[in-house]
């Protein structure tokens, strides 16, 4: 399985916080914002990841993860010159989709939860067409929203409703099929002038090939891209990782709890760090021994 990170984006919503860097690079707590979505795919068991933001930021994002071979991955990149919608990461992916499944994730999306990995490993066993991730939210009106009948199966979607449907977010995790590409080809720009990801499930919805996974009220679901949500997703990590001393999406962590890099080279990545995130590291190796 493939991975698409995208994290380019208007970001207009965060300005000033943006004005100089794309948010998926601003902090959550201890980390960069995209490490969260790009553990969700290491988590998932994905190595081959593809990485798309705008040209003003796609070097700072190279400079951060490099190729990914200090994480035992592979990362490449990809420049989308105007955020002209999520569907349009599928369009500029094509080559490195290159017919096979592929599960896009959004830069600004953080999820968490028991058996998260597992469930995203189970998820992409399972997907025979395309696969969505639904989420229980309070205010469903800023996001896609899934209809759905009482045994699981999605009936309707609609990009940010304006009446009332269901609760059930769409969350911006997606698992696609090897038609994913034809399905891209065949959507046309939307009334906010965007490529629209909901009409790509859409079409897999008509064909019946859609899939939605609930994540139940355990797991955790947060979106990065307001004031309020910045700041909640930073408070949330911080209270859980002093709580249980265990980080929330650290890449270092889970390339090595994957065996994707052995003991010697998380002990090289952790003495880069001459603060508590290098500790963290060095401790895992500690507790290993023990
Ligand atoms: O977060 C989940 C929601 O994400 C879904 O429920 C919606 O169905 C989906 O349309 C999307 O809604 P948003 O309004 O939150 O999308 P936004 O424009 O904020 O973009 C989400 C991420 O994708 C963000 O990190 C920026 C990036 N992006 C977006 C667009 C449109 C790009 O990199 N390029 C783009 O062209």
């Amino acid at each position: 399985m493939k991975g698409i990170i995208l994290a380019g984006g208007k970001n207009s919503r965060l300005k000033p916080l943006t004005n100089a860097i794309t948010k998926q690079l601003l902090p959550i707590y201890n980390k960069p914002m995209i490490y969260y979505p790009l553990s969700t795919l290491m988590l998932a068991g994905i190595k081959d990841i593809l990485i798309i933001s705008n040209p003003e930021n796609i070097e700072l994002i190279k400079k951060l993860l490099k190729d990914g071979s200090e994480l035992g991955i592979n990362i490449s990149y990809e420049i989308q010159k105007k955020p002209e919608g999520i569907a349009q990461a599928l369009k500029i992916g094509k080559e490195f989709i290159n017919k096979k499944p592929v599960t896009l994730i959004l830069g600004d999306n953080l999820f968490f939860g028991s058996e998260m990995g597992s469930n995203i490993k189970k998820a992409i066993k399972q997907n025979t067409g395309a696969t969505i991730f639904a989420y229980n939210v309070y205010d469903p009106s800023m996001y896609g929203v899934v209809k759905i009948s009482k045994n699981n199966k999605p009936l309707s979607i609609i990009e940010k409703p304006k009446k009332f449907i269901s609760n059930y977010a769409v969350t911006g995790l997606y698992i696609y099929d090897e038609n994913v590409s034809d399905y891209t080809s065949k959507i046309k720009k939307s009334k906010r002038n965007e490529l629209e990801i909901t009409d790509i499930n859409k079409l897999y919805l008509r064909k019946n090939k859609l899939k939605v996974q609930i994540l139940n009220r355990g797991s955790t679901w947060l979106d990065m891209g307001t004031f309020d949500l910045l700041s909640d997703a930073s408070d949330f990590v911080k209270t859980i990782e002093k709580r249980q001393g265990f980080m929330i999406s650290c890449p270092e962590e889970i390339a090595w709890r994957n065996s994707w890099i052995n003991k010697e080279k998380l002990l090289k990545i952790s003495k880069k760090y001459k603060n508590n995130y290098g500790l963290y590291l060095r401790k895992l190796i500690n507790l290993d021994e023990n």
